[in-house]
């Protein structure tokens, strides 16, 4: 290299340097705000939603043990609910209590029929769950969302028998 571009050269590479600093200074920022990045109520719904069908879907192939996790997966996706909204638009009563009243029974009796690898008790329960989130949304002035045993299983990326 000849001694006269070395400046050059340098100048260029501290730029770099300089901007890969800022690239990273901004992924942290990204990082931090998605740290506290939290769902909205629908969000979690929906997510609640794909639980329930996955729920029903397990239940069908005697998976207990996938049962059960997507029962756990549920209350976790309730606690949220409870925790991140207290209160939603214009819904008079506190969402935890609203939860409580509606979920705790058919999510018990879910626990209940899943270790007793029960079928039927499963599915009169998986049934009263349905219903029981369709009450609360009824209750809400949310009625238009209607949850519905699903119908035919959508995730064509994940087994739900237990292989034997
Ligand atoms: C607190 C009472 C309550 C319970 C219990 C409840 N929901 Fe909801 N749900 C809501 C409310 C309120 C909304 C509307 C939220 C919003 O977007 O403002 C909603 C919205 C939804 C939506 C629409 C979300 C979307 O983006 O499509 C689905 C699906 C849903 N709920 C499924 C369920 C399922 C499945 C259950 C039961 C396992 C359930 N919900 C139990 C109150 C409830």
């Amino acid at each position: 290299m000849k001694l006269s571009r070395l400046p050059v050269v340098i100048l260029i590479g501290s730029t770099s340097l300089l901007l890969a600093c800022a690239d990273l200074h901004h992924h942290e920022h990204e990082h931090q705000k998605n740290a506290h990045f939290i769902p909205g109520l629908g969000e979690i719904m929906a997510q609640t939603a794909v639980r329930h069908t996955k729920l029903w879907f397990a239940g069908q192939a005697r998976n207990w043990e996938l049962a059960a996790y997507e029962v756990d997966e549920l209350h976790e996706g309730f606690e949220d609910a409870g925790k991140h909204h207290p209160t939603h638009k214009q819904i008079k009563q506190p969402i935890p209590e609203l939860i409580a009243q509606h979920m705790d029974r058919p999510l018990a009796g879910l626990e209940q029929a899943i270790k007793d690898k029960n079928l039927q008790t499963f599915i009169e329960n998986y049934n009263a769950l349905t219903a029981a989130c369709n009450a609360c949304h009824q209750g809400t002035e949310f009625g238009f969302n209607v949850v519905t045993q699903p119908s035919f299983n959508p995730f064509a990326n994940q087994a739900f028998g237990t292989g034997n």
